[in-house]
């Protein structure tokens, strides 16, 4: 199946804005194709970025039969654009469709259409330090129907949104909240999915502890409230004596992110131990307080390495490094972001230049 490119005039065109919040501007295109049952995927169009038109019984809006993607493109030295293991994203799009009973779309038709899309829409990448395109492929479940059941019909869409930073804090480090009473997925259910239900699901906590000075929640395991698993929009990772990086386990809750298994693979490379291991909340505390964590952060494809400074529990806060980013949540964001824009070797193979 062919992509049909449709581009709007030069004129219509938008420009990428100076100050950059995350997910707030949108760039001129956007690409979709319908899914329809006994037809398969079709009518693949890049063109003008638009407001959908759906049915007010579609199924994503009554049970949430939906999957996302997040990744980015980079603008490198030399002006060409790239994209961070895109197959990676891709992948794990297909694995979050088989999960939520959605059709898994042709990779290389995702791929092809990411291509195109940021080709086209080229100068929305931005290229101040840290900005990039944020890339964010969706499905939804179209099908106009209010009984309980897998739709039949489907659209897939890519829209682009320039960014810079996550987190407000930039690259000083977050507070964050380990939530004792809420959790956020379960073992069997669909916290490994990238699936909004996950997010919506978070959005009490999140808000609650916003009020109270922490950006993100840590989510302890659903079964015995005891197992850190992540963090609300990230991975999280803990450094014991300033060279071991010991992140939670995939434990079938946990989103397995992208930038997750880039580290557990780049920090070797650049000096350090690593470790997948069921980490108790009680005994992380314990070494935070004894000094043998010296430093927490958090990876993912928004928020990159950013630096955990203060993690509260029950009430109580500890804070790690003083409250300052750490010498390997430094290095591992300068190795990564230097391999994703182009500044450095690249000696995983990962990045796809377009
Ligand atoms: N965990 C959650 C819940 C996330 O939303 C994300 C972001 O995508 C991550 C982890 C990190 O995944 P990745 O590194 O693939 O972006
Ligand atoms: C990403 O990092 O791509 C995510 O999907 C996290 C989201 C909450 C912005």
């Amino acid at each position: 199946m062919s992509i049909t490119v449709n581009p709007i005039p030069e004129n219509e065109r938008g420009s990428c804005p100076k100050e950059l919040a995350f997910g707030a501007a949108f760039a001129d295109h956007m690409f979709t194709q319908l899914y329809d049952d006994g037809l398969g995927w079709h009518d693949a169009v890049i063109g003008r970025f638009h407001d959908l038109k759906l049915s007010p019984a579609a199924a994503v809006l009554h049970y949430g039969q939906e999957i996302f993607e997040g990744m980015k493109a980079y603008r490198r030295p030399d002006g060409k654009v790239s994209f961070f293991r895109p197959d990676a994203n891709i992948k794990r799009f297909n694995r979050s469709a088989a999960r939520m009973v959605m059709p898994e779309v042709d990779e290389a038709v995702h791929l092809e259409a990411l291509e195109k899309l940021i080709s086209l829409d080229q100068k929305w990448v931005p290229s101040e330090p840290g900005s990039s395109l944020y890339i964010r492929p969706t499905m939804i479940a179209t099908s106009p129907k209010l009984g309980l059941g897998a739709a039949k019909a489907y659209m897939h869409f890519i829209i682009t949104s320039p960014v810079g930073p996550y987190f407000k804090e930039g690259l000083n480090p977050v507070s964050v909240y380990i939530s004792d009473k809420y959790r956020r997925a379960v073992v069997g259910g669909v916290g490994e999915a990238k699936t909004g239900g996950n997010y919506a699901a978070s959005l009490l906590v999140s808000e609650d502890v916003a009020s109270k000075g922490y950006t993100q929640v840590l989510w302890l395991d659903a079964v015995e409230g005891r197992y850190a698993e992540e963090v609300g929009a990230m991975n999280v990772c803990f450094v014991y004596g300033g060279e071991r990086v010991v992140t939670p386990s995939l434990s079938g809750s946990i989103l397995p992110g992208i930038t997750r298994d880039s580290v557990l693979k780049l920090a070797p490379h650049i000096g350090f131990e690593v470790e997948e291991a069921r980490l108790d909340v009680n005994t992380i505390l314990a070494d935070i307080k004894a000094g043998k964590i010296t430093e927490v952060f958090g990876c993912g494809t928004a928020a990159v390495i950013s630096p955990i400074g203060r993690l509260c529990f029950k009430g109580e806060d500890y804070i790690i490094n003083d409250n300052k980013a750490g010498p390997v949540a430094k290095k591992l964001y300068d190795s990564l972001t230097g391999i994703q824009y182009g500044t450095a070797e690249d000696p995983f193979n990962w990045v796809h230049v377009i």
